[in-house]
């Protein structure tokens, strides 16, 4: 039996992002589900013999994260598009704690874009530290080297390539952010941050 399930996303028509690419991303993510289980089996399988194993195990447990936090990175990412757009409540307790950690809705939109600018393929991501109650934005590259411990994802932003090469060009990323923002549902964020 598989641990990781694939999951199903009711993707609706996106401004700027294609259903091709979409499509074509989708088949990336259910590829990280797939490995995520393949790793855990292997390690199933050549621990039986550990001591003989040793640097087969170590080498795979090293891979684990990249294909975890690749999978669930995605299932964060798609699911906040889901539903279609729509803005964030200001009244919501997570437009209150951006307002307080980053001053105001505005000046956080502007610092977490000028993130997902980063050079390289990776993440950007807004997370939740329940042991300070703050917001808190990182750099994530690839998809788990530098995932901060402990805290809860919020908004996760895909900024590898191919989320937008295909409609986009490598010199259309900026509006490709631009369009994610447009296209995001504010209320699965809140949801997240609940
Ligand atoms: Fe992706």
């Amino acid at each position: 039996m598989e641990t990781f399930t694939t999951k199903k996303f009711n993707m609706p028509t996106l401004s700027g992002i294609s259903m091709k690419s979409v499509e074509e991303h989708l088949k990336l993510y259910n590829g990280y589900v797939t490995n995520a289980n393949l790793i855990l089996s292997k390690m199933a399988e050549y621990g039986v013999d550990a001591e003989k194993n040793n640097y087969i195990l170590s080498e795979l447990q090293r891979r684990f994260s990249f294909e975890f936090d690749g999978m669930r990175n995605h299932e964060y990412y798609f699911a906040s598009l889901e539903g279609g757009p729509k803005e964030i409540n200001k009244e919501s307790p997570l437009c209150i704690s951006i307002c307080k950690d980053f001053g105001s809705f505005e000046t956080f939109l502007v610092l977490f874009k000028r993130l997902a600018m980063t050079r390289g393929v990776g993440w950007a991501i807004l997370y939740y530290d329940k042991m300070t109650d703050n917001l808190l934005t990182t750099w994530v590259d690839e998809h788990h080297l530098g995932q901060l411990t402990g805290l809860s994802p919020v908004l996760c932003l895909d900024m590898w390539e191919h989320a937008f090469v295909a409609d986009y060009m490598p010199s259309g990323k900026k509006q490709y952010v631009e369009d994610f923002f447009k296209n995001l549902n504010w209320s699965v964020i809140e949801k997240n941050f609940k």
